[in-house]
């Protein structure tokens, strides 16, 4: 297994509208595989492949306490959103922001799991929230959309900064 690098926001790969997955092979599994390991690592409770500038349409979750329950979403499609729920949300390629998103509370989602096999899976609470949040980033979208353009720019601008000082540090070496 091994770790990827995640893009940061506002890289424009981010915006790639990711492609759907024709065969789950033993090369999407070793993808599968690389982006569990690279969200356990950073750690965060979910990664799309397009933060890992993959463009397929490829999702890792977990949100469980133990770090146990991996969740593997293959053209993941959601069949069914309901209510409406706010929560705050963060994002391994924008660290350090977390903003409150409204949201539809209830969804229920089609996908194919690491094996192969198509599934449907119902889910609420921050279940819910993070396949919503995974599936817009396989859309080029990030949760910082849903603000005012007045936030979103500070917090590119902040953003932006932070890549800087980042190169500067490296620099330095
Ligand atoms: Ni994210």
């Amino acid at each position: 297994m091994s770790l990827l690098d995640i893009l940061f926001y506002p890289d424009p790969q981010l915006r790639k509208v990711a492609s759907t997955v024709a065969n789950v092979d033993g090369r999407v599994a070793q993808l599968v595989d690389d982006m569990l390991a690279t969200m356990y690592d950073a750690p965060g409770i979910g990664l799309a492949a397009t933060q890992i500038n993959v463009h397929e349409r490829i999702v890792v979750i977990d949100v469980s306490d133990e770090c146990d329950a991996p969740l593997t979403l293959i053209n993941p499609e959601l069949k069914l959103t309901e209510g409406e729920v706010e929560m705050q949300e963060g994002c391994l390629s924008i660290p350090g922001i977390y903003e409150n998103i409204t949201r539809p509370a209830n969804v229920t989602v089609a996908a194919i799991d690491r094996e192969g096999n198509p599934f449907e899976l119902d889910a609420d609470g921050i279940l819910a929230v993070c396949i919503q949040h995974e599936i817009d980033h396989l859309n080029g979208k990030l949760f910082v959309d849903y603000l005012s353009p007045l936030k979103r720019n500070r917090i590119r601008k902040k953003m932006i900064k932070a890549a800087r000082e980042r190169d500067e540090e490296y620099d330095d070496e």
